[in-house]
């Protein structure tokens, strides 16, 4: 290709393009899905009335029924929900109206990692204020006294936090509402399995606002629909920077359907905070392998040498699980995500392998294997 072309905004340098590349496996545990397709119930009703669906109609730009629906359901009405393509487009248009040149995010890391890269393609500021090592919780101190200094205009908190899997106390974060007027974006991703929330606080906190996803619980990740509660004010701003029609109508009917006969994914739900429990037990028990105690759909664990053991796992197991351990304070850490019963205990009985093979083996190979890195992004 020939010709000129000016360079794109400088700042953009340190922004890492975003290319998932998802190796075809057996077994994937990488991007915290649920194992399961939608109910059969839901898929029929899909196929009988597909024909009947108006492909030829732009959508409602404000997903009126399905915000209607979340709105009954949370207590709330339609003007305190907005729906969005994916938790992920909320979180990006937040950044855009509470963000920007010179505006700040105050982050706690190690966290959901597309809050630095939202805030780096928005030009926003980010003060860090790292969790603890030993098991991710927020130095409560240091975040409020951050926020005392009175120049921090967002703050985002994953509720519970991916990819560590903790909980943050509720008390901190009516600390953090009571002590600052910036947006405090309590992401509740996870809210499902955590069966915690926020939304109490709503009434008195018009900073609040609380981000969900159909992409987790309710077997939607293929489909891109997240919401948000807030007070109708932010919905208002939001309303300013959101691309209008980023929900496609076809999404918007399936995560009405979904939403509808949520009472269906309870079972699913129920069974995958066992098998969480379940696989968190069985990485306890190997000798070595340090697991964190977890919320959400997926298990935060530590292991010697992690680079090594994700490839091994990918190669000889034709498992794949989340490589952490090139981001800061998630040293020799990989997450996996709780898949189908028979994919957990795959799994397990592959780490159980893996660790006791590592024992025996000389640990000079081991670390040649280590040293040959990849290049697995830690993104969702
Ligand atoms: C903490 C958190 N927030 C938001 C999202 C975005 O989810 P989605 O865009 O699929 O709704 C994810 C996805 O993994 C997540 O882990």
């Amino acid at each position: 290709m020939t010709g000129r072309l000016r360079p794109p905004r400088a700042d953009l340098e340190t922004v890492a393009p975003y290319e998932a590349r998802e190796p075809r496996v057996g077994v994937n545990l990488a991007a915290n899905e649920n194992p399961h397709n939608l109910p059969r119930e839901v898929l029929s009703t899909i196929v009988e009335r597909l024909p009947e669906f108006e492909f030829n109609r732009y959508p409602d730009p404000m997903a009126t029924a399905l915000r209607e629906s979340i709105a009954d359901a949370n207590g709330l009405e339609p003007g305190n929900v907005l729906v969005g393509n994916g938790g992920d487009e909320l979180i990006f248009d937040v950044m855009l109206a509470w963000g920007g040149p010179g505006r700040t995010l105050l982050n706690l890391p190690p966290t959901f990692a597309m809050y630095d890269i939202d805030a780096k393609v928005t030009a926003t500021r980010v003060v860090d204020v790292p969790r603890r090592g030993s098991d991710f919780a927020v130095d409560e101190k240091a975040v409020l006294e951050r926020l005392g200094q009175g120049d921090v205009d967002m703050v985002v908190i994953s509720h519970p936090n991916n990819p560590t899997g903790n909980l943050d106390p509720e008390t901190f974060l009516i600390d953090v509402l009571k002590a600052t007027d910036a947006l405090v974006l309590v992401d509740e991703a996870y809210f499902e399995f955590s069966r915690h929330t926020m939304r109490p606080h709503m009434a008195r906190h018009r900073n609040l606002v609380i981000l969900r996803t159909f992409s987790k619980a309710f077997s939607l990740a293929g489909m891109r629909v997240g919401y948000l509660l807030a007070h109708e004010d932010v919905i208002t701003e939001l309303t300013k920077v959101r691309q209008p029609y980023s929900v496609d109508r076809f999404s918007q009917w399936v995560a009405g359907l979904v939403f509808r006969d949520r009472v269906m994914f309870e079972a699913p739900i129920r069974e995958i905070i066992r098998n969480r429990d379940a696989v968190l037990g069985g990485l306890a028990k190997l000798p070595g392998v340090t697991a964190f105690p977890s919320e959400a759909n997926f298990v935060l664990f530590r292991v010697a040498q992690a680079g090594a053991v994700w490839r091994d796992l990918l190669h000889n197991y034709d498992i794949l699980v989340r490589d952490l351990s090139r981001a800061p304070g998630l040293e020799d850490c990989l997450r996996v995500s709780i898949g189908s019963e028979g994919e957990n205990r795959r799994f397990l009985a592959a780490m159980k392998e893996l660790v006791s093979k590592r024992d025996s083996a000389s640990s000079e190979a081991v670390e040649a294997a280590a040293d040959e890195g990849h290049d697995d992004e830690p993104l969702d």
